[in-house]
């Protein structure tokens, strides 16, 4: 879309009495496609013109005559409306098809997102599978644009709940090997120390005296905590596997719990800080934030003292140009805070690191809970999605346990993706599963639906040369069509640049439907514009293929 936006900002710059730059022309693309592909909103020239955007509108759209890319120029009230020339421009799409380009290369930065970040004394559960598909999703739209990511892990393995945890493997249990999967075996000794704490209250106090002897390296307990911690890591490495998570970097608080207190005494000495009740103090009013306590008065260190000191090992180690960290909202305040005082320290300015915070996942009442009724674990989740693929694809009568994988991790990263990550949701299995709704496995239908038309006429389509390709005589809906695949470039910029993967969800949603009312109303095999359909249909193919790679969810070639 780049391209044709250049290409109008030329032709507007000639047309207007004024000397602008091609950045001081504002260009929008308009809601409804029938009202052209490109518009010029003339309200930004009024001031300078001292005319009525009307007129001004009027004016414009009367010195440009359309040439080339550009088929009809007209003046709407007081936009310009541009409409590209669709044969050109699906022509376009294959050039950029044909090598590989259909998402252009514009950005270079080193970026890295931190994401899932889990506390090692339980299994992984469903917020984190919303965590993992945005850390995910958001780290293949950015490395598309031309950015390299690095993706990042933080492990909280310490603290009171793994000590807890310990406590129980020591002194409550039978002391044996898993028998279960090794993240849950330990979530269990986690629910039998909750369980247990209830009859008697004084096991927090033990626990605690189990953090002690932790921090005093005491090695009965760093044996555990090193046979407990490879456990819950195993099993993780399961579950990722599962659902396509990848880490280059794993952070682990046991290694920099500590070590932000040097960069906090020494701000303190500088005045940076201050000390309050012997405790020191980030003080932040002036940002209109409350102030936060970066170090306790007994000289222990705080959840925000090794954000610090990671935040700026980070940008160290990587030279970063980004730091984005997938946390939920409700830890919005604590990395407001975390950022102004990156700031403050000279860590890196704040418009260098991102909180990329997301909302609750609901399930609707009664439906699987876990057995302490509150949190659902990832991989029983994961399970019993699988489950109703595979009850949804014995209706079409096939019986497919691997098909039936793929189509619940689409449905689960589509569904996860699709909604705005600022807000709550309810996850709705049956909903997800949709073959007609609004989910990612109809959007896997129809692109089965597409390659299950192109083996058909696998001769035709063989016979094609690209690279003599013509585009003609294209009805209606067909320039809607590829309208609307034109934004596909746009959509995935915009969704990097709002770190919103729903922008793309929702846009494959549309070309879905876009595409099933056209394979619907429109004979593509035997009409005598062959050519032109299939050329469609293969550029509709490619971009749902890449839209949903993009969302960490694999194209299927059948259902
Ligand atoms: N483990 C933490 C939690 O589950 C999240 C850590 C987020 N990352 C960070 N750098 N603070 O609440």
């Amino acid at each position: 879309m780049k391209m044709y936006f250049d290409k109008v900002k030329e032709l507007v710059k000639k047309a207007l009495p004024l000397e602008l730059s091609s950045q001081e022309i504002q260009l929008e693309i308009p809601k409804d496609l029938s009202l052209g592909d490109i518009a010029l909103p003339c309200f930004q020239f009024a001031k300078e013109l001292r005319k009525a955007p009307q007129l001004i509108a009027k004016e414009i759209s009367e010195k440009i005559n359309p040439d080339g890319l550009i088929s009809k120029v007209e003046a709407v009230g007081p936009y310009v409306n541009f409409y590209l020339n669709k044969s050109a421009v699906a022509l376009d799409l294959i050039e950029k098809i044909k090598d590989n380009s259909l998402i252009p290369k514009t950005k270079n930065e080193k970026i890295m997102i931190e994401f899932l970040s889990p506390n090692l004394n339980k299994p992984l559960h469903i917020g984190h599978i919303r965590n993992g598909s945005l850390g995910e999703s958001t780290s293949k739209i950015l490395e598309s644009l031309g950015n390299k990511v690095i993706r990042a892990n933080l492990y909280n393995d310490r603290g009171m709940g793994v000590s807890e945890t310990i406590y129980a493997y020591l002194y409550l249990s039978d002391k044996k090997e898993p028998d279960t999967k090794p993240d849950h075996f330990v979530g269990n000794l986690y629910v039998l120390f909750q369980k247990k704490k209830k009859e008697d209250p004084s096991l927090e106090e033990k626990a605690r005296e189990i953090l002690k002897r932790f921090e005093q390296n005491d090695p009965e307990i760093i044996s555990v905590w090193k046979k407990l911690r490879k456990w819950v890591m195993e099993g993780y490495e399961e579950t990722y596997k599962k659902f396509g998570y990848n880490f280059d970097v794993i952070y682990y608080e046991s290694e920099i719990y500590e070590k932000g207190k040097d960069i906090v005494l020494d701000a303190l000495k500088k005045g940076i800080f201050i000390k309050e009740d012997n405790a020191v103090v980030a003080p932040l009013e002036k940002y209109g934030l409350p102030n936060k306590t970066v170090l306790k008065s007994d000289g222990t260190t705080l959840y925000i003292t090794q954000d610090i000191y990671l935040a700026k090992k980070k940008f160290e180690d990587f030279d970063l140009d980004k730091s984005i960290y997938v946390v939920a909202s409700e830890q919005n305040l604590h990395f407001v805070q975390l950022f102004r005082i990156c700031e403050m320290l000279g860590i890196a300015p704040v418009e260098k690191m991102h909180h990329l915070s997301y909302g609750m996942v609901l399930l609707p009442s009664g439906k699987m809970k876990s057995r302490e009724g509150t949190v659902v674990d990832a991989d029983e989740f994961f399970d019993e999605i699988k489950q109703l693929a595979l009850q949804e694809l014995s209706k079409r009568g096939k019986n497919d346990e691997e098909l039936a994988k793929k189509i619940a991790l689409s449905a689960i990263n589509f569904y996860m993706l699709k909604i705005d990550p600022k807000k709550d949701f309810v996850f709705n299995p049956e909903e997800s599963l949709s073959f007609e709704g609004q989910s990612g496995v109809y959007v896997q239908y129809t692109h089965a639906r597409i390659s299950s038309l192109i083996r058909k006429y696998e001769e035709i389509f063989r016979k094609l040369d690209l690279n003599k390709a013509t585009i003609k005589d294209l009805t209606n809906e067909e320039e809607k069509m590829i309208s609307l695949l034109t934004q596909f470039p746009n959509t995935v910029e915009e969704a990097a640049t709002q770190y919103k993967p729903s922008i793309i969800a929702n846009y494959l949603i549309k070309i879905s439907e876009t595409f099933n009312s056209y394979y619907h109303s429109t004979p593509i095999l035997n009409s005598n514009n062959i050519e032109t359909r299939i050329l469609l249909t293969l550029i509709i193919k490619k971009v749902i293929e890449q839209g949903l790679q993009l969302l960490n969810i694999e194209p299927l070639e059948e259902i």
